[in-house]
């Protein structure tokens, strides 16, 4: 099928379309210039960021860890919510009854004004206690003049972010279950992720068994592209603005 053929089918489906589910990851941010976690861009100093967003790359060299985080955080605090994010906000504006399951730390799909974002990997904005577990939210503690830095308890602080390998939070995941398993979502869009966690590629199939069209925005192909209905080679800051402007038509 012709692209601008798939656009407009995927903007009739959604004119009369009540329910929605976003999934996003790195690729959506990419565009703002935060660099993705797999792919050409994703080492950072000859470090995989896989091994750095691990509790064994922690353990070995918190300062390490927390320098590339710093890094991380400075790139998103001078970052900008790109088209793709805005046509997302613009989407659940226009259909309110949507949830959008985000793989991104870094509240950008917020900056560009959308709602019932649930944050499955949490925020890099968020710090914790690494001993009591108590929560600081954003610029409640200073990370970067002690690196690593500790909490007042002399414990070391680490992001609230979910590692590989850490258990996802239980009451986020339970919302977005919740959400699918009630079915009636007309459109299930999978959005800049590799989709390797079960989990993700399993939302999107499960919103497929329960009705939802599934809508495919990747640069690369993933697990989804397996089932996906549609399917965008393309960016995402050129694809979602250009179904959101053929929905308007
Ligand atoms: P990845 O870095 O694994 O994948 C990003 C995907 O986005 C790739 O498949 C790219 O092809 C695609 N992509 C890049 N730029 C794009 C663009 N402009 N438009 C559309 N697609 C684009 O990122 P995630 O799937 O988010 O988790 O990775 C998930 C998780 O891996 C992260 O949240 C992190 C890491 O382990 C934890 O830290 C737990």
């Amino acid at each position: 099928m012709e692209k601008g053929s798939e656009i407009s089918e995927v903007a009739e489906s959604l004119r009369t379309a009540h329910k929605l589910l976003f999934i996003t990851g790195a690729g959506i941010s990419a565009e703002s210039g935060i660099p993705t976690f797999r792919g050409k861009d994703g080492y950072w100093r000859q470090h995989n960021p896989m091994e750095l967003a691990s509790p064994e790359g922690f353990a070995q060299d918190p300062a390490l860890v927390w320098e590339w985080y710093n890094e991380r955080k400075a790139i998103i605090r001078r970052a900008q919510p790109n088209a793709g994010h805005l046509a997302i906000a613009q989407l659940q504006a226009a259909i309110p009854n949507t949830l959008l399951a985000t793989q991104n730390v870094d509240g950008l799909h917020q900056t560009a004004g959308s709602k019932q974002v649930v944050e499955i990997h949490g925020s890099i904005w968020q710090t914790c206690c690494t001993r009591e577990g108590t929560l600081f939210l954003r610029d409640a503690v200073d990370t970067e003049t002690e690196v690593p830095p500790k909490c007042k308890c002399g414990a070391l602080l680490r992001p609230n972010v979910v590692w590989f390998g850490e258990a996802l939070p239980v009451e986020p995941i339970t919302h977005i279950t919740e959400f699918i398993l009630a079915g009636g979502i007309d459109i299930a869009f999978a959005i800049g992720t590799s989709a390797l966690f079960a989990y993700i590629s399993g939302w999107a199939w499960e919103a497929k068994e329960q009705g939802a069209r599934v809508v495919e925005i990747n640069l690369d192909p993933s697990p989804i592209s397996t089932f996906a209905d549609f399917i965008f080679r393309d960016k995402a800051g050129t694809v979602l603005p250009q179904i959101y402007q053929a929905m308007q038509a």
